[in-house]
């Protein structure tokens, strides 16, 4: 029977974003059987998808598309269920999707990318037209309803774009069995990472948020130099920014991995690897407390710190679309004093 510590695992997101793959290279991985909702109802009903659409309806479709995926779930074996793009829209197979019993991975990635990614497949019927539009359309409609069902969360589209397609969906495969694997086996977490840039205020509010929820306070920089015996700044000099970025990260899944929950002020990089991105998703909170870069860079340029690196400002922009891809919460920081920031986090 599917329970807490057996969960079925279900990906979300829109089309394009590769669920019936990853979820099925992911599955080989588990060992576990995979369902993909849009196979299963093609199955069902001996109809395409399309036709269903055309004939029937959208309305239609949904209806047959939430009792698919509630038979599927109701299944004693846990499953890797692949569901279509649209599945979250419908409240009862959201509430389904938030039960204890099933882990549910959002991937996601930018429209445009995506819409260069469905261009071939004949069973969506919706981006006939105007793909790039319509995918737009439907992340802004469908985002809140991704945030309320996801356990955690990936972004596909630097490995897809940047990797031959079967590497990316191996490694791609690779992190959400190793999430489903984490969450089996440490699934008391309740970390809250909060996540930025270098300057954003990650201790002081970390430490305000930690004393408040009676959580141990975890901060990457002193935890860096306690571990090395000298600060981020003397790594980046002596040893450069790849090795303390990896020691970066080391600290984060470390905290992670402790059983006690902990209010954790990350490094900012932890982000720039996928490995980071992942092991986030196994947080129960991630707040990006942003602040305006332009002002975080003219801080830095005005004498920064003597235990960080200097920051290159450019990364700070880059880094954004990460931060907003990991963060189950935004909170801006900008002239706001700490403990409202805090207040806001524990919000
Ligand atoms: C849909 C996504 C499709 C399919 C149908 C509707 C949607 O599945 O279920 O065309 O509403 O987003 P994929 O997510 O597999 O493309």
């Amino acid at each position: 029977m599917a329970d807490a510590a057996h969960p079925h695992v279900v990906l979300v997101g829109l089309s394009g974003t590769g669920k019936t793959s990853i979820g099925r290279l992911a599955a080989q991985a588990l060992d576990m059987p995979f369902v993909d909702t849009d196979e299963a109802i093609e199955a069902r009903t001996g109809r395409t998808v399309r036709d269903v659409f055309e004939h029937d309806g959208e309305p239609r479709f949904r209806a047959i598309e939430a009792e698919e995926i509630a038979e599927v779930l109701s299944a004693a074996a846990p499953t890797v269920v692949a569901a279509g793009g649209g599945a979250v829209v419908m409240a009862a197979t959201r509430e389904r999707l938030c039960a204890t019993d099933t882990f549910c991975v959002w991937l996601t990635a930018e429209p445009a990318f995506l819409a260069s990614r469905v261009a071939t497949k004949p069973h969506r019927p919706l981006l006939d037209g105007d793909p790039v539009g319509t995918l737009g359309r439907l992340a802004t409609e469908r985002r809140p309803w991704f945030e309320e069902v996801a356990d955690a969360i990936v972004s596909v589209q630097a490995a897809l774009s940047t990797q031959p397609k079967p590497q990316a969906k191996a490694r791609l495969a690779d992190l959400v069995s190793d999430m489903v694997r984490m969450r089996k086996q440490r699934r008391s977490l309740d970390h809250v990472v909060l996540v930025g840039s270098m300057g954003a205020g990650k201790s002081t509010v970390g430490k305000i948020v930690a004393s408040r929820l009676g959580y141990t306070y975890v901060d990457s920089d002193d935890e860096v130099e306690r571990r090395t015996g000298r600060t981020a700044r003397e790594i980046a000099k002596t040893d450069g920014l790849d090795a303390l970025h990896q020691l970066e990260l080391t600290v984060l899944l470390d905290a992670l991995s402790s059983r006690s929950p902990s209010v954790i002020g990350s490094a900012a990089s932890v982000v720039d690897d996928s490995v980071g991105r992942m092991a986030l998703g196994m947080a129960r909170q991630v707040v990006w407390l942003h602040a305006d870069p332009e002002q975080l860079a003219r801080r830095s340029a005005a004498g920064g710190s003597d235990h960080r690196p200097d920051v290159d400002p450019s990364l700070i922009q880059e880094r954004e679309p990460l931060y907003r891809s990991v963060a189950t919460s935004v909170v801006d920081v900008d002239d706001v004093d700490p403990n409202v920031v805090a207040d806001k986090v524990l919000a």
